[in-house]
Formats: C-alpha cells, sequence, structure tokens
C-alpha cells in the first residue's frame, strides 16, 4: 500500500536532523563530495576484475586501482603480489577473504574470537566453514591461551583465523605477533590468517604503539576494512586485500574480465569517492586518528571521573559504557549490547556534542556551554 505522507523533503529533512545527534556507529559523517555530483548522471559499474577492464567502459577501473594501491602501501603489501578491490563494505570483505581461505584449504577450520562481528559467522554458514568460537579476554581481545589450546587439539586440519582489528563492540585488538607466534609454537604450516579490520583498520598505520598490520613481515593471507568509517562516505563500501598469487579467477566471456569478486555488478562511484577522499586527506588521516583517540580519552575521562564504569582500548576511539535509559539510546541511536553501549569516536564527535551526550545521559557532570 502506498504510504502518502513519504516526501524527498521530510527524509532530507530527517536525515538532517538524526545526523546532528547520531552517536552510536563508527561512522564518520563529516564529508563532503558536493563536487562529485555529476556522476550521478552516469551508470559509473566495474564489471569484474579491477585489474581488467573489461567490455563495459562506463567504469573507474583506473581509480579503483588507485585506491587498491594506497592500501597496500599502506600494509606493506608487495607491489607485484597485490590484488584486491572496492567492495560493499566490510561484511563483503570478510566473506571474500574468508572464501579465498576456504579455496585454499578446502578441509580447513574457522576459528575467531567470541567478539568477532557477525558477518565471520554468515560467512561460516554460506561456506560450509566448521567454526570454532574462542573465549574472549574481557577486554574483547581473543584470549591467547584459549587458542593455543584449541588448536593444539586441532594441528591437522588447516587453520583459518580470523583476526579482529577493533572489534564491533569494544573496539578491542587482536595481536598477531601473538597469533603467528602460537602457529609456530604448534608447527601449523597451512594456515590463512584474514584480518577483518572493518572498523580500526584505519586506526592501526597511524598510531604509535600498535602491531603493525604489515603482510610483509606477517602471514596475512586477507585484509578488509570499510570505507564508509573512518574515511567516511556516503554510500557504504569498503577494500578487501589478498596476495595476487593465491587469487582464484575465471574468465568471463560476457563481460571481457575474470570473476574474481563476491559480486557481479559492483559500484562504480565508491571507487571515487575513496580515490578523492585519499587525495584530499591522506596527509592529515593521523591527524584526524589523534584527535578521534584524544576525544575517546576525553569522554571516557569524564565518565570514569563520575565513578562510573569505562572501557577505551589501546588502539581504538571505542568508548563502552554502561547502557543508559531507552530515550538516550533511541535519541543517539545508541548500539546497545546486553549491559554495555558504545560510542565509536569519529571526526564528527566534537567535544561540544560529546558534552552534550554527556550532559543529555548523565553519564557524567560536565560544564556545557554547547548544550542550552
Ligand atoms: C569488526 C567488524 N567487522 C565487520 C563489520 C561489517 O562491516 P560493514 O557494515 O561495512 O559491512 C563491522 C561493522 O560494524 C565490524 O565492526
Amino acid at each position: 500500500m502506498k504510504d502518502s505522507s513519504l516526501s524527498i523533503e521530510l527524509l532530507l529533512k530527517r536525515l538532517k536532523n538524526n545526523t546532528e545527534v547520531h552517536a552510536g556507529y563508527p561512522f564518520n559523517l563529516k564529508f563532503d563530495y558536493q563536487h562529485l555530483l555529476p556522476l550521478l548522471e552516469y551508470a559509473v559499474i566495474n564489471l569484474g576484475d579491477p585489474f581488467i577492464d573489461g567490455n563495459y567502459r562506463i567504469s573507474s577501473k583506473d581509480f579503483e586501482r588507485e585506491v587498491i594501491d594506497f592500501f597496500a602501501k599502506l600494509y606493506d603489501l608487495p607491489g607485484d603480489d597485490t590484488w584486491g578491490y572496492v567492495t560493499a563494505g566490510g561484511t563483503e570483505g570478510n566473506l571474500y577473504g574468508l572464501l579465498l581461505a576456504r579455496e585454499l584449504y578446502p578441509n580447513g577450520i574457522l576459528y575467531g574470537s567470541e567478539d568477532c562481528h557477525y558477518s565471520i559467522g554468515k560467512a561460516a554458514r554460506m561456506f560450509r566453514l566448521p567454526f570454532v568460537q574462542v573465549k574472549s579476554q574481557s577486554n574483547g581481545e581473543i584470549d591467547y591461551s584459549a587458542l593455543h589450546q584449541v588448536l593444539s587439539t586441532n594441528k591437522n586440519p588447516p587453520a583459518i583465523i580470523n583476526l579482529n582489528v577493533g572489534t564491533t563492540i569494544k573496539g578491542a585488538v587482536d595481536n598477531i605477533e601473538k597469533v603467528v607466534d602460537i602457529l609456530e609454537d604448534l608447527k601449523i604450516k597451512r594456515f590463512h590468517i584474514h584480518v577483518d579490520g572493518a572498523l580500526a583498520g584505519m586506526f592501526v598505520p597511524y598510531m604509535s604503539g600498535a602491531t603493525p598490520i604489515d603482510f610483509t613481515r606477517y602471514p596475512i593471507g586477507s585484509l578488509a576494512i570499510s570505507g564508509h568509517k573512518f574515511i567516511g562516505t556516503p554510500i557504504p563500501c569498503g577494500v578487501v586485500l589478498a596476495r595476487k598469487h593465491q587469487v582464484q579467477s575465471f574468465d568471463v566471456e560476457y563481460i571481457g574480465s575474470t570473476d574474481t569478486t563476491i559480486m557481479g555488478s559492483r559500484n562504480g562511484i565508491t571507487p571515487v569517492l575513496l580515490w578523492d577522499a585519499i587525495q584530499r586527506r591522506q596527509h592529515q588521516f593521523a591527524d584526524e586518528v589523534q584527535q578521534c583517540r584524544q576525544n575517546a580519552e576525553y569522554l571516557w575521562s569524564q565518565i570514569t571521573a563520575a565513578g562510573k564504569f569505562a572501557l577505551l582500548n589501546p588502539c581504538s576511539t571505542t568508548v563502552v559504557f554502561d547502557r543508559p535509559s531507552k530515550a538516550i539510546e533511541h535519541r543517539w541511536q545508541l548500539a546497545c549490547y546486553n549491559k554495555i553501549a558504545h560510542i565509536i569516536v569519529m571526526q564528527n564527535h566534537t567535544r561540544a556534542l560529546l558534552d552534550r551526550f554527556i550532559q543529555e545521559s548523565e553519564i557524567a557532570a560536565v560544564n556545557c556551554g554547547a548544550c542550552n
């Protein structure tokens, strides 16, 4: 039945209002791509492999390749072995990475912590991968002794390990070095490490003291990040990286390219959005990360100074606190989980906005000039 109350004008008003009081999800809402609006006049679609132009030429694969190149350098993936593409988001990157692992190791077992994003369980179901959930520590990081224990009883089947670089709820980062040590200790030679960096994959390279996401130093098989999170885009997107020599491809005469991606027709506008953001902001990504971290520390300190519970992991901007009232949850669009809620501090979360949240939620006492 047609809803006669729907109008684009009202939708725009609602989107604007809700953008102003959004705190719960890790989306950088501070972006400006107005100059790219003319792209909407074209059906910009990237079909198949980004490294093969193909028959359909209303595409942006040349921009997509530059985006892949930027991320390959960021994570030290050697140029001559680089492969990847711009995905529809972190989930597609996780699906791709775990499908690649399953193709390499058809009898592999998937391991990941209890704090994995639900897309990991979804990949296990889709690709019929046995999935062993490993205990997490209270901060959300994988429990390394539990991982050691579970792998030691299962040394024979190949191990497909999902590592979280920024867990969804607590922003915890699993330590790749410790996981590689466990594999070496148990002499497990057949493994695939997939890094789910959807959330903090963009923080780690710019934070001091972080264990780097480094394809050259560590045997990482694949990595997924989200583009609409830290970079910020009006359309969800992401990037997946893999080692070229491990990627399987199938020729498809109809598109004049190869079938290497999960989707067929892929968004050709999001690679341009990412390319544009990288061109304009890459020199300031480090400052943006630092600003988010400092604001997260501010929020954390305001809550703890009031004698309340708050958690802020290293290499993270996720501040976890006790679940507030339903009204606050709804107004600030908080993502809650059991008894906790969080704010993942992004570029649009200014101190004034955080103060407003603190005051409204009565989570601490602030002197808030911006609230009245
Ligand atoms: C750790 C983690 N992985 C994967 C995803 C899925 O990313 P997307 O929503 O871009 O598909 C999320 C989303 O929040 C996440 O936090």
